[in-house]
């Protein structure tokens, strides 16, 4: 199983904008029909701000919701494929299971298509589903340091081992 880790130290919000950013472009670089992006951390740790700026990241324009009432929102993004001097158009959905207390919500909810299918999942509480999830290609996990932020990136899949090889150097070195 592939295995690769990021450690870093945000010190604030503009660095946990920089770091969703180049993660987001270091996997359009190879872009593939679905990405699992998982956030922990306590509430106000920084998963939405991380999402917005994965998403702002992907081209999307216009108010970015938190999704914490809606459970999901839904975004088209087209991502430029070099290879073929066109562009990818796929749907990203933005996730946030906080208000998940049991297994039935998961099952009623239909995530699990969702999420299984094509497309790019940003989860906030994956902790939430209880072990219903695939595993993430990125698990991001965020607390609170000083001011700033701990923010440890693991990646359980050769997707996500590809993004963070493709980051740029002063990022991966750790
Ligand atoms: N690296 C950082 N250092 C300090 N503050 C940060 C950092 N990243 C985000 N923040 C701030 O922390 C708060 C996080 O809020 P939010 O993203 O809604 O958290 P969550 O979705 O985890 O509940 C925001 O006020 C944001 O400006
Ligand atoms: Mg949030």
């Amino acid at each position: 199983m592939p295995l690769a880790v990021l450690d870093l130290l945000l010190a604030d919000e503009s660095a946990t904008h920089a770091l969703a950013q180049a993660l987001a472009l270091a996997w359009t670089q190879h872009p593939c029909p679905r990405l699992l992006v998982t956030l922990e951390g306590d509430l106000g740790a920084g998963k939405t701000t991380f999402a917005r700026a994965f998403l702002r990241a992907l081209g999307v324009q216009g108010r970015i919701k938190s999704p914490s009432f809606s459970l999901v929102e839904e975004y088209t993004v087209d991502i430029p494929d070099l290879q073929l001097k066109g562009t990818l158009r796929t749907t990203a959905y933005h996730i946030d299971l906080y208000r998940f207390s049991d297994p039935q919500e998961w099952e009623d909810s239909g995530l699990r298509d969702v999420i299984g299918g094509p497309g790019i999942s940003l989860v906030e509480w994956p902790q939430h589903a209880q072990g219903m999830l695939p595993a993430a290609d990125l698990a991001v996990h965020l607390e609170p340091v000083g001011e700033g932020r701990r923010c440890v990136v693991q990646a359980a899949t050769d997707v996500g081992s590809n993004v963070l090889r493709a980051l740029p150097e002063r990022l991966n070195s750790g």
